[in-house]
């Protein structure tokens, strides 16, 4: 796909109703051919639209119109490229929790033992804090005592469980695992979260505070490939343990022939699973497209049970 034709179809899909300023600013390039073609010349993985205006803002460009976002990429171009280059979309969303709470819930209640969490692509590993937040079900159901307080809105009556989760352990592995304590990582941190959503910015500061509070019970974080990692981190999962591999908007970085592999590698780990992606990965490797637009599709171990939104905050539960 084409670079106007990529932003085009982000205005429209992902960041319209979320962010106008966003969906402004990514139909200003599907319109502007002078722009489209800069950011052509950088590497496809690099041209995604969240990476060019995160790169922007960390930058000190305002959330202004798109004209002059538009002037501020072309004059800093070359400074925009250097951050475009160094840094990864990396986005971590802890209210995804949320919605991956549910499926844990079962996970916690089928095996009866405490869950030793293994995420791959964990960003900053703030998704692998779910018993450390506190959650609001249809401005109804609360549970646990921490911060922030997630809130998410739901429809299918979703298996809420009656309480969190117990974690025995919190594992994730990633090409570049962030340190959410550093102080220009959380920069950029903030920089990936939309403009106008000032209460997705405020729970990323309050769960990167409590993951800063956690010390040395901070998520171990390794540096690697998930297929390259992901076997080898179940099997150091003692029994006592049950074993969840998850993820959240991280397949979609990877080619199809390293989706299938991982696919093919899933099915013979002894672990559950839980996958929260724009589609569904099958038992065959094959991906099934999500047919819901901006929302993801929750699968427990292959089958989908969920339509969840792309930061949290809704859960159509169907499973
Ligand atoms: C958009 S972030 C999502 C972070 C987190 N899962 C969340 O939902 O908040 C995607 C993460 O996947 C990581 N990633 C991408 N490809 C990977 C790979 N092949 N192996 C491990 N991590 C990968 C990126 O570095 C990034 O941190």
């Amino acid at each position: 796909m084409d670079t106007a034709a990529i932003y085009d179809r982000y205005a429209g899909t992902w960041f319209a109703g979320h962010s106008p300023v966003y969906a402004g600013w990514a139909a200003h390039v599907a319109a502007t051919p002078k722009l489209a073609a800069l950011i052509a010349t950088l590497p496809p993985a690099k041209r995604q639209p969240n990476l060019v205006f995160a790169a922007t803002r960390f930058l000190g460009c305002p959330d202004a119109d798109a004209a002059t976002w538009g002037a501020f990429l072309h004059e800093r171009w070359p400074e925009v490229r250097t951050v475009v280059l160094g840094h990864r979309t990396q986005t971590n969303e802890p209210r995804r929790c949320a919605t991956l709470l549910p499926a844990l819930g079962l996970i916690a209640a089928d095996t009866g033992k405490p869950l030793a969490l293994i995420e791959v692509g964990p960003s900053a590993g703030l998704c692998l804090l779910p018993d450390r937040y506190s959650y609001e079900y249809d401005g109804g159901t609360r549970l646990g005592a921490g911060t922030p307080l997630l809130r998410c809105a739901t429809t299918g009556d979703p298996p809420l469980p009656e309480a969190l989760p117990a974690v025995a352990s919190r594992t994730g592995v990633d090409v570049n695992p962030l340190d959410g304590t550093d102080p220009l990582t959380v920069r950029w941190l903030e920089a990936l979260v939309w403009p106008g959503q000032d209460e997705r910015l405020a729970t990323l500061r309050a769960a990167l505070a409590t993951l800063e509070g956690l010390g040395t019970d901070r998520p171990h974080l390794v540096t690697g490939d998930l297929n390259e990692r992901v076997a080898d981190l179940v099997s150091a999962v003692p029994p006592t343990h049950t074993a969840v591999v998850f993820h959240s908007a991280v397949l979609a970085y990877l080619p199809p022939r390293e989706r299938a592999r991982f696919a093919a590698t899933m099915a013979t780990l002894d672990c559950r699973w839980i996958s929260n992606e724009n589609f569904v990965l099958d038992a065959s490797g094959a991906t099934v497209p999500s047919v819901h637009g901006d929302r993801f599709t929750l699968a427990l171990d292959g089958r989908p049970v969920a339509y969840t939104g792309q930061h949290g905050a809704t859960l159509d539960w169907f499973g």
